[in-house]
């Protein structure tokens, strides 16, 4: 029974700070924990806004490479927040909270719907979600006891005191008592409002206290009691009609009073039924069913839709005076495939499954994801693209191409709206985890499952047509590229020391080279002439021939020249170009043993030998398992060494 005690003694303590939280009192003690926190009062947008950027605002480092060729030298604000479950979306995150930011200083956007606008599967709900748990994660919030709506306790000072109050605390009142809290103040209280009990509660998603959602409707069934709560029937024949007790305030705008309102799929209700929600942004109050008067209304309304709608929803005219409501944000799907991949594994983490996933499997996923995602250019080609949204240097011909991602984006609107959704190939992993008898996916098997989902599911001719280019051709090849590097590491014993090495000889000889001196060997101290074999054997490698050579080893003796003076450190992998001629080198070095070796059938015994101790590298130094092992060394020698 140790275990059920020690639980049991964390309820009763939860039990006892639940109780203890609770506050119990009257305007005066309301005043003086106001004196001393005016945020207490705060509004629903300061609220949301201080319970986001509480858990901390980071800018975002201009050193790191990623935020320099992605977003320029702008130093963006990242929210750590929503760091660790959200990916590749800094710019639309960036906009809420700047518009959380103004309405929360009471700008106009304190009166404006907060649009989220972007394809299915971007991430929408799960974002709005996030947001509502913020809340949660709040203090308590004060309201007048009993209040259907949990106002702010000080619509009980009179309109005449209003003025001095505010020179005293500097705190503004708006809004006024629901017809509920009037009704007792008066028949309760007799008036006196210093009587009215105040108490706090918190914010929860599932107990509807602050936080109230509207569903899409249909026309048919539509009620405005969804959102403003209803005359309770059975109340009807106890009191008279204008009696607010038979009032039944539970809709999205009670509940949501001081929090959120959210409304989902937002265009796909009637438009009639938003002008309740207009009411509540212009006004700040939203009807009372019966005949009552206005509600004060102070909460923060989010709403989300897809593209389509929108469109549709725009289009007519009559809709003016809700788009002038309407703040809209984008959230396109992510563009950068190493982010991409977080969200992956975000998702998979979640399930409890057993199975072994492959290196490079989600990478892969993810790059097709993308590609579906990125519209044509002319300027270069899509993985190119791709790549470059990735904020990856692009190697051509020797030299770091240069091409500006800002040129590419000025190209295309609304980018990202469009393509597959992190649904679709969440689905495909899961098709090939289902056609697994291994319990493993792999590259080769995940783009299986995605080729035949496109088949099935992508009906319009010209994508379908792409999209299995891209898993037949483009990605067919990158992947082939990445395998042949991999498994040469596997087979290079001591593969870093050897490109380390390689690229210590490469700068000391094409350095001499250019200031026309000697290299002196560190071993035996004696000077000797640059070594051209050498350098030729490195520098063909990206085909560099001829007289390029001299300005290839110029350029890399200054780059190297001027990031030691920077006090960089330096490895094999500074310089892009030679990166990829030192890695080029390495897997020519083993490509002939690769071949035999990795050919079932021919393997002798010391080739066998060689085979199982780069299985086992594959294994313990790159995250393989035996069967993925195996799966993709098969794949390699079927496809990359396959004409020899
Ligand atoms: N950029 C992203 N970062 C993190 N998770 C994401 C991202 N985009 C989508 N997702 C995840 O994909 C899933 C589907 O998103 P969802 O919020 O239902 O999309 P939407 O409401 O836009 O159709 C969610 O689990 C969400 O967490
Ligand atoms: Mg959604």
């Amino acid at each position: 029974m140790k275990k059920t005690n020690k639980f049991l003694s964390s309820v009763a303590k939860h039990q006892q700070r639940q109780s203890k939280e609770k506050f119990e009192g009257f305007l005066k003690d309301y005043l003086e924990i106001l004196e001393l926190n005016p945020d207490v009062s705060s509004l629903a947008h300061k609220r949301l806004y201080d319970a986001i950027t509480h858990q901390g605002i980071t800018r975002m480092d201009t050193s790191v490479s990623r935020c320099r060729k992605l977003f320029g030298a702008e130093a963006l604000r990242t929210y750590d927040y929503f760091q660790s479950s959200f990916f590749g979306m800094e710019g639309a995150l960036n906009k809420v909270m700047r518009f959380l930011h103004s309405a929360s200083m009471k700008g106009e956007e304190a009166r404006q719907v907060l649009l989220l606008l972007g394809p299915v599967g971007a991430g929408k709900s799960a974002l709005v979600e996030h947001i509502k748990r913020a809340l949660e994660a709040t203090e308590d919030v004060y309201h007048i006891a009993g209040c259907p709506v949990r106002e702010e306790p000080l619509h009980l000072i009179p309109r005449a005191l209003r003025g001095e109050f505010e020179n005293v605390y500097g705190v503004k009142i708006e809004g006024d008592l629901c017809p509920v809290c009037r009704y007792n103040l008066l028949e309760e209280y007799g008036g006196d409002y210093t009587q009215v009990p105040i108490t706090t509660s918190s914010f929860s998603i599932r107990g509807r206290r602050g936080i109230g959602v509207v569903p899409p409707m249909d026309p048919n069934t539509q009620d405005t009691s969804i959102l403003i709560g209803s005359e309770d029937i059975s109340k009807m024949d106890l009191y008279s009609e204008d009696d607010p007790r038979v009032l039944s305030l539970n809709g999205a705008f009670n509940v949501g009073n001081r929090g959120i309102v959210e409304f989902v799929e937002v265009f796909k209700n009637e438009i009639e039924f938003l002008h309740t929600m207009i009411t509540a942004t212009q006004e700040k109050s939203v009807p009372s069913p019966g005949k009552q008067a206005m509600i004060y209304f102070d909460g923060v309304i989010i709403s989300h839709c897809n593209e389509a709608e929108w469109n549709k929803f725009k289009a007519e005219h009559t809709n003016e005076a809700i788009l002038d409501r309407i703040v809209r944000v984008n959230v396109p799907y992510c563009l950068e495939h190493s982010q991409e991949i977080k969200i992956y594994n975000k998702l998979l983490g979640t399930s409890d499954f057993n199975y072994h996933i492959a290196p490079h499997t989600l990478e892969l996923a993810s790059m097709f994801a993308v590609l579906t995602r990125l519209k044509p250019t002319n300027k270069v080609d899509a993985l190119t693209k791709m790549k470059i949204y990735n904020g990856e240097e692009i190697i051509e011909k020797g030299q770091m191409k240069k091409v500006d991602i800002n040129d590419l984006r000025e190209e295309v609107r609304d980018e990202g709206m469009t393509g597959i959704s992190t649904r679709f190939v969440m689905k495909s992993i899961d098709n090939a985890l289902a056609d697994s008898d291994k319990d493993m996916i792999t590259p080769i098997s995940i783009r299986d499952s995605l080729i035949k989902q496109v088949k099935e599911q992508i009906t319009n001719e010209e994508d379908r047509n792409r999209y299995l280019a891209y898993l037949q051709n483009t990605l067919h090849e990158e992947y082939l590229k990445i395998l042949e590097k991999e498994i040469t590491k596997a087979f290079v014993s001591a593969y870093e020391e050897q490109a380390e090495s390689l690229f210590n000889n490469y700068l000391d000889h094409a350095e001499a080279y250019v200031n026309a001196t000697k290299v002196k060997d560190t071993i035996t101290n004696e000077e000797m002439e640059p070594d051209e074999k050498f350098l030729i054997s490195i520098e063909e490698q990206i085909g560099i021939k001829g007289s390029a050579k001299d300005n290839f080893r110029a350029d890399i003796s200054s780059y190297m020249f001027a990031k030691l003076r920077r006090g960089e450190v330096i490895d094999w992998r500074a310089y892009g170009p030679l990166k990829e001629a030192i890695e080029n080198k390495l897997v020519g070095s083993v490509k002939d043993i690769s071949r035999i070796v990795t050919k079932s059938k021919s393997r002798d015994n010391k080739q066998q030998k060689k085979y199982n101790e780069m299985v086992q590298t594959l294994i313990k130094n790159y995250g393989y398992n035996e069967d993925s092992a195996e799966e993709i060394i098969k794949f390699a020698s079927n496809n990359l060494w396959r004409d020899s």
